[in-house]
């Protein structure tokens, strides 16, 4: 049997679950942080403990990642549970949820029992699965455990997944009580758009055949169900001003919603450059939504980040649009992008962590993670705020192996990650023998 690991973290920069700062130590005994103090004396240390020199970093909570697509089962030439959890560890990622258009389609018991034994034996961070919803599961929806929430795509075509008419719509709403997180794009308008810019094979045409009112629409249709049923609604990747306003004027108490790096970051000047790699659904948009998202991010109105990591491979990417397939992956690089935001003065550090664990970790009701506390879960990251490094291709672990952000110079980058108490990577260097652990969602 192995010792318990213990962690001594000394000499970093803390953030403190007050939004303050400390200079100190942490230690940790086996999953959970047991002491968080300006020094700890040396007889306090147990004796196994491994010592951390954390002297110029930073010590953040854990990145909990509340949307993410890691193609496993099905899809594995794309991305899988290892490979995307060792880029999760390198990006500071240390607990994801994971949405359910694999293959088979995460729509039933089994097919989530299927995933969280997968994640058990080869998935190096904590995980969570969703339970997707088509219009006949209902049953599977109210016991499917455990479950952070019901996806549901409104627009946004995977097969069965998909779930436009009302009446489907009304029922899942009805019934229950556990979260419902809405991909908000109207299929109606998606095809009736298709239609009039088909054969163009600009990938620009994406961000205008699903405009800004495809979003809006579908956004308007799943809040007015959360009102009249009064059912926790999560809006996932919410992507234009006109959302972000809606929610300004009107945002019951029950309903949260999220943003990811892409859409603060990028907007449709994008295509110049990269292509069909910056082609992702719900699309980027112009400069203005980039800057009403991160004012509503600032104010509160929404609630947190996700990067929807959606991996496809570089020859997949390469089919001329409209055949090129949507997505882009995010979790490498989501914490040093929002880092150096901080660090250009956009935001603090403090509201790059809440954005990033605490508030994901409230809205999931996901116990004792998301702040450095004593009985808290030993889910940390030390990160260097000190220095910048470009985001290199053949440095990241994703299987797809791109990023659209290559080149990108940033600060922030992990330098030690840690999952449960346990180093899952350091300075470069993942420790494949970690494991994560299922969430709960109280
Ligand atoms: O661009 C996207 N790709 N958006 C989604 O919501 C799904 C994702 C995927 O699974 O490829």
């Amino acid at each position: 049997m192995s010792a318990t690991p213990c962690l001594w973290i000394r000499n970093a920069r803390i953030l403190l679950p007050n939004g303050e700062w400390m200079v100190g130590d942490v230690q940790t005994r086996a999953r959970t942080i047991i002491q968080v103090a300006p020094e700890i004396a040396a007889e306090e240390i147990i004796p196994t403990a491994r010592e951390i020199d954390a002297s110029g970093l930073t010590l953040l909570p854990g990145v909990i990642d509340p949307q993410v697509h890691f193609r496993e089962p099905g899809l594995e030439h794309k991305e899988d549970l290892f490979t995307a959890s060792k880029a999760c560890a390198r990006g500071g990622v240390t607990s994801f949820l994971e949405m359910p258009n694999t293959h088979p389609l995460t729509i039933t018991q089994a097919a989530l029992d299927d995933k969280l034994q997968r994640a058990a034996q080869k998935c190096l961070v904590n995980y969570g699965f969703f339970i997707g919803a088509t219009p006949e599961n209902l049953p599977d929806l109210h016991t499917a455990n455990p479950t952070p929430g019901i996806k549901i795509f409104m627009g946004s075509m995977h097969g069965p997944l998909l779930v436009d008419d009302q009446e489907a719509l009304e029922a899942i709403f009805a019934a229950g009580e556990r979260l419902i997180a809405v991909h908000a794009e109207d299929k109606t308008r998606i095809e009736e758009r298709r239609k009039i810019f088909s054969g163009i094979t600009d990938p620009a045409i994406h961000s205008q055949i699903q405009d800004n009112q495809t979003a809006l629409i579908a956004t308007k249709r799943a809040l007015a169900l959360s009102k009249k049923y009064q059912r926790r609604l999560h809006i996932l990747h919410m992507s234009t001003g006109e959302e972000a306003e809606l929610l300004r004027q009107d945002k019951p108490s029950w309903v949260t919603a999220e943003v990811t790096p892409q859409h603060l970051l990028l907007n449709v000047s994008a295509y110049e450059k990269i292509g069909t790699l910056a082609q992702m659904n719900p699309p980027l948009r112009a400069p203005r939504d980039n800057e009403i998202l991160w004012q509503a991010l600032l104010d509160g109105v929404i609630d947190f980040i996700a990067t929807d990591h959606a991996p496809h491979t570089l020859e997949e990417k390469a089919k001329e649009y409209p055949n090129s397939p949507s997505g882009m992956p995010g979790v490498e690089t989501s914490l040093p992008l929002m880092l150096t935001q901080a660090m250009q003065g956009r935001c603090t550090v403090a509201q790059v962590a809440n954005w990033m664990s605490t508030a994901v970790a409230k809205a999931y009701k996901i116990p004792k993670k998301g702040a450095i506390a004593p009985g808290f879960d030993a889910d940390l990251v030390l990160v260097d705020l000190n220095t910048y490094r470009p985001v290199l291709r053949e440095e990241l672990l994703t299987k797809c192996g791109w990023s659209p952000f290559e080149g990108w110079n940033l600060t922030g980058w992990p330098v030690f990650t840690i999952v449960g108490g346990k180093v899952v990577y350091e300075k470069g260097k993942i420790n494949t023998e970690v494991r994560g652990e299922a969430l709960i969602f109280n």
